[in-house]
């Protein structure tokens, strides 16, 4: 299969599956119907694809990707929480995401802080057992890795540290911490549940761990850049959101042209990571260096 085969593949089933799980929601109400809203309307869904290419990459022809999706969706439904909750207004007040009025908009802010609440617990439910679709060794591992990443010592505290550097001048190691936080903890748990999910080995997982910190600061940094360069259009949210909010970005610390080779840097060092796979790791190298110049 072909780069973007694979990623319509991959994609298409995160998507399904996600459908599925909202749908299996008992207790309808507004709370639901903004939970679906904000997962349904768009997303790149990069967290559950690289969970599932580091999976597939791992088994190799074993690979069933029911496996691996529950997971995968609980990471895009944590993914999506931190998304509702980044743009109420006590955040960075941001009124559109993933191209559409969000969610606080929309429903209002205590239904998008119930919507945010709902898909973290339902990402947990799906990990633990709910849905009867997991097994128990994999759950337990895989729930520890990302109930850390998004906790306090991840992506909560990313997020804190981001607040907290707003209006300031902070040192480019405080920076390098809140992005690593903030947005690698998440990337590094997808690609480490994928290792994991995969039967791959200590050194598989902690080569999954490096490729994921490279790749998820890289990430940060080119949303920092985005947020300055590109257009509501093509990135369906507010730009100039952090120069508005006094945050602390690359940006704002570096400069464009000093944020944008530090970009093409980590990208190099990820690929480096996924060396040893050779030919397997195809899959996900042009997946780098697509992050790497995308426009949204
Ligand atoms: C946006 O993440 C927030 C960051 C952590 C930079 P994405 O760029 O992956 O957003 P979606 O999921 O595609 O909307
Ligand atoms: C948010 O970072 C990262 C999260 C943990 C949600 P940003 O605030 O830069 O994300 P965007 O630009 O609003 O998507
Ligand atoms: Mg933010
Ligand atoms: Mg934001
Ligand atoms: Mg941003």
């Amino acid at each position: 299969m072909d780069f973007n085969t694979k990623l319509y593949f991959y994609s298409k089933a995160v998507e399904k599956k996600l459908k599925d799980y909202i749908e299996g929601i008992e207790e309808k109400s507004v709370v639901s119907e903004a939970m679906e809203y904000s997962l349904m309307i768009g997303g790149k869904r990069i967290r559950p694809v690289l969970a599932l290419a580091f999976c597939d990459m791992l088994s190799g022809e074993e690979f069933d990707i029911n496996y691996a999706l529950p997971y995968a969706c609980a990471i895009e439904m944590i993914h999506t929480y931190s998304l509702i909750h980044d743009d109420l207004p006590c955040m960075d007040n941001d009124d559109y995401r993933r191209g559409k009025p969000s969610c606080h908009k929309k429903f209002g802010e205590e239904y998008a802080l119930l919507a945010g609440d709902g898909l973290l617990n339902l990402a947990f439910e799906i990990i633990f057992g709910k849905f009867g679709d997991v097994e128990a060794e994999p759950s337990m591992k895989c729930g520890a890795i990302l109930s850390s990443a998004s906790g306090v010592d991840g992506m909560i505290g990313g997020q804190a540290i981001d607040l907290l550097s707003e209006n300031k001048q902070i040192s480019l190691e405080r920076l390098k911490k809140l992005q690593d936080l903030k947005t690698g903890a998440m990337i590094i748990a997808a690609c480490k549940i994928g290792a994991v999910l995969g039967g791959g080995s200590e050194s598989d997982i902690e080569n999954a761990r490096l490729f994921g910190e490279k790749i998820g600061l890289c990430f940060q940094v080119v949303d920092d850049i985005l947020d300055k360069t590109s257009s509501f259009e093509k990135l369906g949210k507010p730009i100039g959101s952090d120069e508005s909010n006094n945050k602390s970005t690359y940006v704002s610390l570096l400069g464009l042209e000093k944020a944008k080779q530090l970009a093409d840097r980590l990208t190099c060092e990820a690929l480096a990571c996924i060396e040893p796979y050779g030919t397997k790791a195809d899959f996900l190298s042009e997946l780098a260096r697509e992050l790497l110049k995308r426009e949204k």
